[in-house]
């Protein structure tokens, strides 16, 4: 039996590939590499001695998800797959609601056809919009501020429903709040397309000097120092809770949304900082206006996930960045 990784050559989805065949776990990979790129394989193929299943696909394309599960004895998804930045969902929303709306329900349904019904989808802090007070628990209301948290939020209530209609049915969304970090051995990590939008990807490209400053959104917030503080966690640590969540897939029934952070709250300025201690280069910044949406503090209430998985982060702030680091100076250009 193998476990279907929509979205698998992406940054998280090659991190919890890697940690699957370590285990052992058979794995077929479906992505249509929108945002990565076969590299990403060779890497994961290096670090493993591995080179797995891979299917150039696209979830929207239902005949093309109909060959998989015909050719391929799946147990259970990792739902990956999807278009994640936030500005552009505003800008092209419909391609954003097609991609993660349609092509997840797209995916359902071959699914069921298919009766394989057991599926951990990646959701998002998003999902708490902008009026809970952190530490944010599950049981909080759910908003969206923005196309892509929308696409996020709906399909949670798509699996909530589908989970009600039948019992059989066993679903994980876990709500990532800030993955970063890499492999420790630098050869898999994160590989935006264009200028970053996210923290972590600006500040490494700055220290590698394919950028020239930071820009630090907000100096002015209620916080320690002033600027946003958000829950950072390992995007290896990240990867392992997806391992827990396969496992309680079969224990857990309906659907289930658990939070994925580390419970502690980290500001820009504390990243900046570590940044330069650990990498000994400077990263220039200047303090800007605030970014239209952002709010001051997001953290998690990480406590369901021990709960219910049995999984905590245990990668801290130094390894995050150490990890970053390495990935970003053994491959200044990305996969390039
Ligand atoms: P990523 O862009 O690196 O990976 C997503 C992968 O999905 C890419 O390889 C892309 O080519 C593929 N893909 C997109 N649309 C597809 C489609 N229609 N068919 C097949 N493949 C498709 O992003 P990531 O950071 O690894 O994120 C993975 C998931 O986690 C996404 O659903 C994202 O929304 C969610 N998430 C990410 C973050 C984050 O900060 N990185 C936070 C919360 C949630
Ligand atoms: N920031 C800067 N300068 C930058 C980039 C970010 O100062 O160039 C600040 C932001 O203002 C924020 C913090 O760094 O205070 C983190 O910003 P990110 O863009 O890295 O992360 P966000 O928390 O804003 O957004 C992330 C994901 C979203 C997801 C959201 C909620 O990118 O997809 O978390 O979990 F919806």
């Amino acid at each position: 039996m193998s476990l279907l990784i929509t979205g698998g050559t992406g940054y998280i989805g090659s991190h919890t590939v890697v940690e699957l065949l370590n285990t052992n776990q058979d794995v077929v990979i479906v992505d249509n590499l929108a945002n990565s790129s076969t590299k990403s394989l060779d890497r994961v193929e290096k670090i493993t001695g591995i080179r797995p299943v891979f299917i150039e696909a696209d979830i929207c394309d239902k005949d093309a998800m109909r060959k998989v599960f015909s050719e391929h004895d799946i147990s259970a998804v990792i739902h990956f797959a999807g278009l994640k930045a936030v500005g552009e969902s505003t800008q092209i929303p419909l391609s954003y609601y097609h991609n993660n709306v349609s092509g997840t329900v797209a995916l359902l349904e071959v699914m069921g056809e298919n009766n394989v019904k057991n599926i951990v989808f990646s959701s998002s802090a998003t999902v708490y919009g902008e009026n809970n007070i952190s530490p944010l628990v599950e049981t909080m209301p759910t908003s969206a501020t923005n196309p892509y948290g929308q696409t996020k939020l709906m399909v949670e209530h798509i699996l909530f429903d589908l989970a009600k209609s039948d019992p059989e049915w066993s679903i994980i969304s876990l709500r990532y709040f800030n993955p970063i970090g890499a492999h420790k051995s630098g050869l898999i990590g994160e590989n935006p397309n264009g200028i970053p939008n996210n923290l972590l990807p600006f500040v490494s490209q700055v220290a590698v000097g394919r950028l020239p400053e930071l820009n630090v959104w907000g100096d002015d917030y209620d916080t320690v120092d002033g600027t946003g503080v958000r829950d950072y966690i390992h995007v290896v640590d990240l990867a392992l809770a997806h391992l827990k969540a396969v496992n309680a897939l079969s224990i857990l029934s309906g659907c289930t949304a658990i939070n994925i952070g580390t419970g502690n709250g980290t500001s820009v300025l504390e990243i900046v900082n570590k940044f330069k201690e650990i990498s000994g280069v400077d990263i220039p910044y200047k303090i800007s206006p605030r970014r239209p949406g952002d709010i001051a503090t997001v953290f998690a209430k990480a406590d369901l996930a021990e709960e219910l998985l049995d999984w905590q982060a245990e990668r801290d702030l130094n390894a995050m960045i150490a990890d970053t680091w390495r990935w970003q100076s053994q491959n200044p250009n990305g996969f390039e």
